[in-house]
């Protein structure tokens, strides 16, 4: 129970007992005590007036007695200002609390809701590999269904391939044409990677045409048009509509390149996925829901054949679901996937982690969705984010290509190595593989947290150096605080005893306790929010408290073996948590640092 859940239902019972009357939980108002006053908690009276026939002032005095009579012990000194009740909890309420959180292993877990929740993240085409953008999607998407999972959601984490279409043949026709059959094998190089530089040189070949075609003449919009290698790659994407096995085969090679590549990143980025969609599976279930939506007359057709929804009536314009040549569009595609998925799921609340620039998508899929009459359609999330960069100059980016995710990752794990060489010292008697892995985490650990403690919806900077300063609001810091608990834990041999007998708390140790304390709700706040910031500012603050103690108070030297012993329980549940609420973030925690 909580102190506010252990205050109401004292309060009651007072109500019961001195005026025998019920009060409703209701009716018992708590707020933090104004600093002015002495006391933790103050329960405001004047809502019990009615009930007491009393001044307030009176009810307030005689409900601070009862409790300093009735209360166990939870209450150890009060003070009346009119109808405000002062009270101070108990040191030993409070060291009973952090036994509790011992005790539990799931400390911070919400009770099961039983309800799904779908979460969508990534969903990259398979014409380029991830970038950073990619990379502040997936930390989302991630840390948002491991924090809706702690709230007692069931959550399945899905990703949308976007496998077919006209970019994916850019790639194919260039690699047919440029690639003399190089491998990811022949050339060393990861699949998505290679796709990628066919991408680039695509665009690079028919930038060329274009000039031409400008160079003898044609305007730029028809040289764009009328470029050979466009409509090459336009012929490839009607052949690969038709089946054409060659095609087919071709795209089925290709795209396992890029899956392998795209694996080892989301390997290396720690983040997993429940249920793969792929567009060239749900385009095709997309096109039949316009055509029933058709039917039904939720949809119209226009006299070139093409098929438009009429949104005039929820203040948006007309949209098309399908071309005049029967050819469906991004949006279509993700009303099958959605009807895929419903099939495949009782889906409560589904989730979109995309880019604030598809605001505007997300809006029209979800009134097309609850027309069409999916339950999930109207309270769909658009779990929107802003774009992210790096610093000029830092990280140059390949030509044409933006900051790709696995050179991010190295540069990371390498800043991390390069920075704990000059910790040598601290780090004796550990092997090169562990301070590899070290290296691994705490680079990661920095990226993570940087990203994922800025609100979502605002563009920002990621600053590799600025993340892995041991100092700042970093996840450096928070790991390396962590890491210092474990060195303590490990000199005390052996582990803290479970029930200590302390009757006074230094206030560094109540500071900590209470703060412990919060944890559960700020994993509400933080799901109620879609907030992994919350998270990540709580953490903070936690180990900024624990540096606090640490340095104040002694553990290990402390000879009060009560006092040594309630500071190492604390010590280790302040780990514990810091451990979880990492979690909750993606970030493994290093034993040593
Ligand atoms: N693949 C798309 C892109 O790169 C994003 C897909 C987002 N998800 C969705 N269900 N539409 O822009």
């Amino acid at each position: 129970m909580t102190i506010e859940q252990h205050i109401t239902k004292l309060a009651k019972s007072a109500v019961q007992a001195l005026y025998n009357a019920e009060v409703d939980e209701a009716q018992v108002v708590l707020q933090k005590t104004r600093p002015e006053f002495e006391g933790n908690i103050t329960l405001v009276v004047f809502s019990f007036a009615k009930q007491a026939r009393k001044a307030p002032q009176v009810i307030a005095s005689e409900i601070g007695e009862w409790f300093m009579a009735n209360g166990n012990g939870l209450i150890s000194k009060y003070n009346a200002v009119q109808g405000f009740l002062n009270l101070c909890i108990s040191d030993s309420f409070w060291v009973e609390q952090l036994e509790q959180i011992d005790q539990d292993a799931d400390y911070g877990r919400q009770a099961d809701r039983n309800q799904l929740m779908m979460v969508e993240y990534s969903s990259p085409n398979t014409n380029k590999p991830l970038h950073l953008g990619h990379v502040r999607n997936n930390l989302l998407g991630y840390s948002i269904a491991q924090i809706q999972e702690a709230n007692g959601w069931k959550v399945v984490k899905t990703n949308i391939v976007n496998d077919r279409g006209i970019h994916i043949c850019k790639s194919m026709l260039a690699w047919l044409k440029y690639g003399n059959g190089e491998t990811p094998e022949s050339s060393g190089k990861k699949g998505d990677h290679l796709i990628g530089d066919y991408y680039v040189r695509f665009d690079k070949e028919y930038k060329k045409q274009i000039s031409e075609l400008m160079s003898q003449g044609k305007d730029e919009e028809s040289a764009k048009k009328e470029a050979p290698l466009i409509l090459e790659a336009q012929e490839m994407l009607r052949k690969w509509e038709a089946n054409d096995p060659e095609i087919r085969a071709l795209w089925a090679k290709m795209n396992e390149w890029v899956y392998a590549g795209f694996d080892e990143t989301y390997r290396r980025m720690g983040v997993s996925f429940d249920k793969i969609y792929y567009e060239s599976n749900t385009y095709l279930e997309g096109k039949s829901e316009v055509e029933k939506g058709l039917a039904n007359g939720q949809f119209y057709r226009r006299e070139d054949g093409s098929v438009w929804a009429d949104l005039t009536k929820d203040g948006l314009d007309e949209k098309l679901l399908l071309r005049s040549d029967g050819t469906s569009v991004y949006m279509t595609q993700d009303i099958g996937t959605a009807k895929l998925r419903f099939q495949d799921y009782p889906i409560d609340k589904m989730v979109y982690v995309v880019g604030n620039e598809q605001e505007y998508h997300f809006k029209v899929l979800s009134i097309l969705l609850d027309r069409l009459g999916f339950p999930f359609g109207k309270e769909l999330v658009h779990f929107s984010y802003g774009m992210v960069e790096l610093p000029n100059g830092k990280m140059k980016s390949r030509e044409g290509t933006v900051v790709d995710a696995d050179d991010l990752m190295d540069k990371m794990v390498e800043d991390a190595k390069e920075i704990s060489k000059d910790k040598v010292n601290t780090l004796q008697g550990v092997t090169e593989e562990e301070a590899n892995e070290i290296a691994r985490k705490v680079g990661m650990g920095a990226l993570k947290y940087f990203i994922l403690k800025v609100d979502p919806r605002k563009n920002m900077l990621f600053n590799p150096e600025e993340s892995i300063d041991f100092n700042g609001n970093t996840g450096p810091f928070i790991q390396y605080t962590f890491a210092r608990i474990q060195s303590v834990l490990r000199k005390a041999e052996s582990s803290p005893a479970s029930s200590v007998s302390i009757k006074q708390l230094e206030e560094k140790e109540l500071t900590l306790i209470q703060r412990l304390c919060e944890y559960p709700v700020v994993v509400r706040t933080a799901g109620d929010n879609f907030s992994p910031a919350v998270i990540c500012n709580y953490a903070y603050d936690l180990a900024c408290e624990f540096n606090s103690f640490y340095h104040d108070l002694s553990i290990l030297n402390e000879k009060d073996e009560q006092k040594r012993a309630l500071r190492l329980l604390l010590a280790k549940n302040v780990a514990k948590v810091l451990r979880s609420a990492m979690g909750l973030l993606g970030i493994e925690m290093p034993e040593r640092m």
